[in-house]
């Protein structure tokens, strides 16, 4: 069988979203269910060997399926604490987050990938959304919700792809919503007079929570319908999987080559460098 425990650190992980519950092809080397102070994560962690592409050495990869190995829990119902802490108990110091969104503007069509750079939060303040309480206070920026060095490789990645089919907007804001049902017209089309570009129902508290641990966190999306607002179609579940299937051998692609890009020596060093610093300050009240 597969071995449940992992003896490196590992430093980088990908958190899977609808349409993407497994990365096929990597090796699995590990297989872990680590239990937290916050409840255990989505699913078991997956620690998969990428070859650097550099070295040829392996560099092991955690991978967490947000919605659970089968799909079974809705957005409000992801322990998202559980997530980050697990990845973080783990050594991981990098996140990149997938997710399926729905499109605010008629230049970003369905199949199409963005990497935002804004967040607007729109959902209830129901979800846990903070490691600190209870007696440990904290308050992180949050100006730049996603980092900036991680946004770059993800973008040089998506645009070395376009010749297979990948359409990418390097920018974007992101409404999060609470769900699970979908947006009314009126909000819609709020959202787009905001200067909203996608809307999803996973881009928090996921990113503030990676923030909170000195995680550096970008999310890739993926648009699978135009939302309400569009006079072509209103979104549905079904169309959302439909694209999501069609263009899951992209995202697929898309993750590999950030994970290459990741795995070379100089960007694994750099990415992670600036948050070595803050680590033992962190390390105290999470692991
Ligand atoms: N995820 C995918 N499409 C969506 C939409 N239209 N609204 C909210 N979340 C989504």
């Amino acid at each position: 069988g597969v071995p449940n425990t992992y003896a490196d650190p590992v430093h980088i992980a990908v958190i899977g979203g609808t349409g993407l519950q497994t990365l096929p092809s990597f090796t699995l080397a590990a297989t872990l269910t680590p239990s937290t102070p916050w409840g255990t994560p989505s699913s078991p962690i997956s620690i998969l060997h990428h070859p650097s592409p550099t070295t040829g050495k392996p560099i092991p990869i955690a991978f967490l399926s947000r919605h659970g190995l089968h799909h079974e829990l809705a957005p409000h119902e992801v322990p998202s604490r559980a997530n980050i802490a697990a990845l973080r108990s783990i050594g991981v110091r990098t996140i990149i987050a997938f997710s399926a969104v729905g499109s605010l503007q008629e230049e970003i069509r369905p199949r199409d990938f963005v990497v935002p750079d804004q967040i607007i939060d729109r959902t209830k303040g129901i979800r846990p959304f903070t490691f600190f309480e209870g007696g440990m206070v904290g308050h992180v920026g949050f100006g730049d919700p996603f980092d900036e060095g991680l946004a770059k490789i993800v973008r040089k990645c998506g645009h070395s792809l376009e010749g297979e089919g990948v359409t990418l907007h390097d920018r974007g804001v992101i409404i999060c919503m609470e769900g699970p049902q979908f947006s009314t017209r009126a909000e819609s089309n709020l959202y787009r007079s905001w200067g909203g570009s996608v809307i999803n129902m996973s881009a928090l508290p996921e990113a503030k929570l990676a923030r909170e641990a000195e995680i550096s966190y970008q999310m890739i999306c993926m648009a699978t319908d135009y939302d309400c607002w569009h006079e072509s179609e209103d979104v549905n579940v079904e169309m959302v999987m439909g694209h999501m299937r069609a263009n899951a051998e992209n995202a697929r692609r898309f993750v590999g080559a950030v994970l290459d890009e990741l795995s070379k020596e100089e960007h694994g060093e750099q990415v992670l460098a600036k948050h070595l610093d803050g680590q033992t300050k962190f390390a105290g009240s999470i692991t």
